[in-house]
């Protein structure tokens, strides 16, 4: 039987990153120039349940049997058994490549599982339909967050621009100019679930202050959203920098975050704001295809550990 492969891009987040846990809207865009990618080869000789997991990138070579309940890939892989209602696995060999940075905000845990639900069910002979990949994705996903708001399993899974609320149907974007954002790692791994953790404390002692936070977070995003699909862009990255300052108030940036927005701003971005949960991982700026040289020369000499382009299209986004 030859191998069954699948992939899954990452993502980030362009506004509404926290408030989102909290019922407010969000926006995030696939970001296709990294990727998770799984391969399910057949073992023949090998006995019922008998499956390998290597992640060659990170040195990971075990058995299922072998890992933790609490595994995130051993739930995901217990889940799409009962979801199939086998009562065993037949023996495989599932590995996993990944492009996409750990702990960045660039949806890696969500799209390693989107490419193992998918590998795994065509391998079995039961492709999974978005909707079931990205549910399973999303149980996966409470296991590396906690109380994960669903954004990262559902852009990941559509590889599409999309407007998100919590437990609603998302909406596609489709935007009116294309866009040019700038991504830049500031080399620091965060937890998110540590930071959602922290945000919900602070929310718990202080509930009319974060509340009034989220709000304005949201109201942000629903400008963000019309400036996208209607124009004008000019203010779309007036208010991208107005999310960052109100993720400051959160408490969820960090001095080297602040230094590559300021960096990318001085440069010459139209705006530039954290993405993802914070304290680490990612920030985004708006360039343009003239700014986007001395932006990243800004970006590099601040800090940034690497840099990733995504664009938003018109043409790209009609299904
Ligand atoms: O996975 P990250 O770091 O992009 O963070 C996800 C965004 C949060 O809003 C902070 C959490 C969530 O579940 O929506």
């Amino acid at each position: 039987m030859p191998a069954v492969s699948a992939h899954a891009p990452g993502k980030t987040i362009l506004c509404g990153e926290h408030a989102v846990v909290y019922g407010q809207p969000a926006i995030a865009i696939p970001v296709t120039q990294v990727q998770a990618k799984a391969i399910v080869m057949a073992n023949p000789r090998g006995s019922a349940n008998q499956i390998r997991i290597t992640a060659p990138d990170i040195q990971f070579d075990d058995y299922l049997e072998n890992l933790p309940e609490t595994h995130p890939i051993k739930q995901l892989l217990l889940k799409l058994q009962n979801l199939l209602q086998l009562s065993h696995f037949p023996a495989f060999d599932l590995k996993i490549h990944s492009t996409i940075p750990i702990a960045s905000g660039m949806g890696s845990g969500a799209a390693v599982s989107v490419a193992i639900v998918r590998a795994v069910s065509t391998f079995l002979g039961c492709p999974m339909s978005n909707e079931q990949v990205s549910s399973l994705a999303f149980e996966a996903e409470k296991s590396y967050h906690g109380t994960p708001s669903g954004i990262d399993n559902t852009v990941i899974t559509y590889a599409r621009p999309i407007f998100f609320i919590r437990g609603q149907p998302f909406e596609t974007l489709h935007v009116r100019q294309p866009l040019i954002f700038l991504i830049a790692n500031s080399g620091i791994k965060s937890e998110t679930a540590t930071v959602v953790g922290e945000v919900r404390q602070a929310w718990q002692n202080d509930p009319n202050r974060y509340e009034a936070l989220f709000h304005a977070i949201g109201t942000l995003t629903i400008q963000i959203r019309r400036r996208l699909e209607r124009g004008p862009t000019e203010e779309i990255g007036s208010f991208l920098t107005a999310n960052h300052q109100l993720l400051q108030e959160l408490g969820v940036s960090c001095p080297e975050l602040d230094e590559l927005v300021n960096a990318a701003l001085s440069a010459g971005a139209q705006g530039a704001k954290l993405t993802g949960a914070g304290r680490g991982g990612n920030i985004l700026a708006l360039v343009t295809e003239d700014t986007l040289a001395p932006i990243s020369s800004a970006l590099r000499a601040a800090g940034a550990t690497n840099l990733y382009l995504t664009n938003l299209m018109p043409a790209t986004n009609e299904t």
